[in-house]
């Protein structure tokens, strides 16, 4: 499995990277805005520095909502660097772009996937990623971990190559139960990351061979 930070935070990419496990960073606007990014140039120049720190697939999302005004900013976000992956809506216009991209060799992430027949129309259109938002499922009294098996089967079953990227992920457990889900990608808060360093048994007997490796 993959493991993609969601942030726009540079500090907190770098963090996860200096780890070495980083293989991606996907971003959303209200991601963007909680950072202070403000204006097209800002934007784009964003994105730019990201790819310059992390080697692997950025998600860089549309914020038109028209096939035609999709398609104009996906081809500036993805002129960006080769990393770029244009991140769209689940919506119809979007599905329709996403078609767009696939054949014009632009890689795309489908976004706000909270059902398995969007995720079947997201592949069908042959979306790089679909992002099941797995924590706001939670969150609404329902179980997100079970849509992502439900994706992986009928992916697995049906043969799509589109890869499963668990989004909204809200600590260390939802990372392990997408692990075994069959998620492609883990796309992770640094907090949830680091979440899967902890165990109180590691801490405790650590403690116990610094102690007694002063009788050395
Ligand atoms: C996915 O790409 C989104 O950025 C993200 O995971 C949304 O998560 P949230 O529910 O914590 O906002």
């Amino acid at each position: 499995m993959k493991f993609f930070i969601d942030t726009a935070n540079l500090a907190q990419i770098k963090e996860a990277n200096d780890l070495g496990i980083l293989d991606g960073v996907t971003t959303n606007p209200s991601l963007m805005a909680k950072e202070g990014i403000k204006g097209n140039d800002a934007i784009l120049n964003h994105y730019k520095t990201i790819c310059e720190l992390v080697d692997g697939d950025i998600s860089a999302e549309v914020l038109s909502t028209d096939f035609e005004s999709i398609i104009e900013e996906g081809k500036k976000l993805a002129a960006i660097h080769p990393n770029i992956v244009v991140k769209v809506p689940m919506i119809k216009d979007g599905v329709k772009a996403i078609k767009w991209f696939t054949d014009n060799g632009i890689r795309t992430n489908c976004t706000l996937i909270f059902s398995a027949g969007q995720a079947i129309l997201a592949a069908k259109a042959g979306a790089t990623y679909v992002s099941p938002f797995l924590g706001r499922i939670d969150d609404s009294g329902w179980d997100g971990v079970q849509l992502i098996e439900q994706i992986a089967n009928i992916f697995a079953i049906q043969g799509f190559k589109t890869e499963i990227l668990a989004a909204s992920i809200r600590n260390a457990n939802h990372i392990i139960r997408c692990a075994e889900a069959g998620a492609h990608v883990c796309t992770c808060p640094l907090d949830s990351i680091l979440g899967l360093l902890k165990h109180p048994l590691t801490d405790i007997g650590l403690a116990k061979f610094l102690e007694d490796a002063k009788k050395m």
